[in-house]
């Protein structure tokens, strides 16, 4: 049997999955077969989970932009490869063919290299969500340097934390940011960090608001007049399977966001075969994922997986409520967009508005409709079935992770049998187990355990950046010989997955991961104020999880509320506002064992709102402090 590409139907997902465990190495070399290389690998994988240390399509050489760009330019040189629309529905909405988007990146590629960026560099990009973004992305790779796109909601600190981190050479940005009502600085915020970083030789700025920012002479460059001197054409960087792509910045559960690092031959194609099969793209459809290029959602399934497959790409500036609650709805239209990928946040956001909404709009085009980064509960996949496909769009709850580089759990658009709340089967060439405690595998239907992988796959991070033994200490040494996901999961009698969470001390807010430990540090910078402080996450109706803190002062508070806006106001500038907690509770102790370990579990339950049984609580160092808890909770 021969490994194919798209696959049709579920008996062939049945057969292709069963081809890609028991000769992966065939089955990932026939699928890599379809992209262009500029030589071919001598041996399709090499690895071990101890150290870790996996290699994919050995030696070959590629440049994922010839794949994404050049190789479709004789077929489909004037199809639209992006439209843009802006925040502002009045405002002109962009369309680029693959001409014109292969001409703009090897004109930026160039301004890049104009500037010193050459192979192995690493260039930050924070930027709102404008074409220029993409191109940006796009030019980085074509000249071998690796990207680090962070969201532009973090805050100057948090940026200058990550250019430190990977030393980057340059930052491209832009004058400012639309985002709904909001209009939100971006170079003030790259001039802030930059007082912190010493790495940074050149800022390109691109024009968005026109708004008057500060330019520094000898560093900061207007993208605009950049590129009028520049030529139309940037030769392709040979790279090496094994060279870095980029870096993308994820929480874990202690100290500091990690450089997750994905490379060049693997991520390409596993971003573009999970991309074909999950959404069933078809030549002349247009496909719209409504997340973030700073996400690795974006990176993967706005840029990568659609141009690798010669796809229409819609990109949004803006959000799903402004100017109302209808606008997802009414650019659906607009476009005529035919796959539709969201986050559930987004969905009970706007299931909390009402129907009249959504049902103001045709919906006609929309043909797969998919989900990601947090659990969708039974009510929103309901709604989201019922109002927005009109209960004839399949829907795809697709289960995967910063890490994972690609969807790994995932219904097939239309073939695989769907169940609300379920992520589904594991595609092709992902081998995903359950273990218990002991780091066993837990056999057979009707089970619930921890989530783990046995098997490499293409798209999966090589290290943290600069520190690979953090690398395999997050992820490779809780149970040998396998990926620890830091999920928990159920498989159901028909052994469909249902993801139930993490299991470690990451929060998911909206579908984006926090980790307890960086909030914690975030509040206490407050030092002055916070001697220490405890984060849990607790359910909440639209976020999935809100972001609770237990804070001990170093004075009884006397203003609270004024407290609380401080606190509120250190984690905005230490993370960004996407980090804000929701509740604030002063505490005089945290329930701590005598080894001094915060019992979390405890907080969890309070944070919650379930006091009935809070388990032993005998063994804390001053089981009373639970009650003083109890009796404050928010
Ligand atoms: O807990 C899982 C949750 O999001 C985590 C990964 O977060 P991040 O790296 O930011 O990537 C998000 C987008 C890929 C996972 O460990 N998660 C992601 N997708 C789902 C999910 N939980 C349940 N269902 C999903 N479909």
């Amino acid at each position: 049997m021969e490994a194919k590409f798209r696959i049709n139907s579920f008996e062939e997902y049945e057969e292709q999955y069963k081809l890609s465990t028991e000769r992966p190495e065939d089955f990932w070399g026939q699928i890599a077969s379809n992209y262009q290389w500029q030589k071919p690998w001598d041996k399709t994988l090499e690895w071990e989970f101890d150290s870790p240390d996996v290699k994919w399509f050995l030696n070959a050489k590629l440049n994922i932009t010839e794949n994404c760009l050049d190789r479709h330019l004789e077929k489909r040189g004037n199809k639209l490869a992006l439209i843009w629309e802006p925040n502002d529905p009045k405002e002109r909405f962009v369309r680029m063919t693959y001409r014109e988007l292969h001409e703009e990146v090897c004109r930026t590629a160039n301004v890049l290299k104009k500037h010193g960026v050459g192979k192995g560099d690493r260039v930050a990009i924070y930027m709102p969500m404008i074409p220029e973004l993409t191109i940006a992305v796009l030019a980085c790779a074509r000249i071998g340097a690796v990207h680090s796109v962070v969201f532009a909601g973090f805050s100057a600190h948090a940026l200058a934390d990550r250019i430190n981190d990977s030393s980057c050479k340059m930052v491209i940005t832009a004058d400012g940011i639309y985002r709904g009502a909001k209009e939100i600085p971006c170079k003030g915020v790259v001039d802030e960090a930059l007082k912190s970083c010493t790495s940074v030789e050149t800022v390109l700025v691109t024009e968005r608001t026109r708004w008057n920012v500060q330019m520094k002479e000898g560093r900061d460059y207007w993208m605009h007049q950049e590129l009028l001197d520049v030529d139309r054409f940037c030769p392709a960087e040979p790279m090496d399977s094994e060279d870095m792509l980029f870096i993308l910045y994820t929480s874990g559960s202690t100290g500091k966001p990690k450089g997750v690092v994905h490379t060049c031959g693997g991520y390409m194609v596993y971003a573009g075969y999970s991309f074909a099969n999950v959404f069933q793209y078809d030549e002349s459809d247009v496909y719209w994922c409504t997340a973030d290029i700073g996400w690795i959602t974006g990176h993967s399934y706005i840029v990568y997986g659609p141009l690798l497959n010669g796809a229409t790409t819609l990109m949004f500036e803006g959000v799903p409520t402004y100017p109302d609650a209808g606008r997802f709805w009414q650019v659906c239209d607009k476009h005529g967009v035919n796959q539709f990928y969201t986050a559930p946040t987004a969905i009970r956001a706007l299931m909390a508005k009402g129907e009249d909404h959504v049902l103001s709009y045709g919906l006609y085009s929309l043909k797969v409709l998919g989900t990601v980064g947090e659990p969708i509960n039974e009510e929103a996949w309901e709604w989201y079935h019922i109002h927005v496909g009109k209960e004839k769009c399949p829907i795809v709850d697709t289960w995967w992770q910063t890490e994972t580089g690609g969807i790994m759990i995932s219904g097939l658009g239309g073939h695989s049998p769907m169940r609300p709340s379920h992520a589904g089967y594991p595609l092709p060439g992902i081998q995903p187990v359950l273990l218990d405690q002991e780091g066993k595998e837990i056999d057979g239907n009707d089970q619930e355990g921890y989530l783990a992988m046995r098997f490499p796959w293409p798209s999966m991070l090589r290290t943290t950046y600069g520190d690979h033994e953090r690398c395999k200490n997050t992820y490779f040494s809780h149970y040998n010989g396998y990926y620890f996901t830091g999920d928990g999961a159920r498989r159901d009698d028909k052994g469909m997955y249902r993801i139930i969470g993490r299991v470690d001390d990451v929060i998911n807010v909206s579908g984006h991961r926090f980790g307890t430990a960086e909030i914690e540090n975030a509040i206490n910078s407050n030092d002055h104020i916070v001697s220490e402080s405890a984060v849990v996450g607790y359910p909440h109706d639209i976020k999935g999880q809100g972001i609770y803190a237990y804070v001990i002062t170093k004075e009884p508070p006397t203003n609270p509320d004024k407290l609380r806006a401080e606190i509120v106001e250190t984690v905005v500038e230490e993370i960004g506002k996407i980090a804000k907690p929701d509740k604030i509770q002063f505490v005089s102790g945290l329930p701590k064992t005598r080894s001094g370990k915060i019992m979390r579990r405890i907080l969890r339950k309070i944070a919650e709102g379930d006091t009935s049984n809070l388990g032993d609580t005998s063994t804390l160092l001053d089981p009373d402090v639970v009650d003083e808890i109890k009796a404050g909770a928010l």
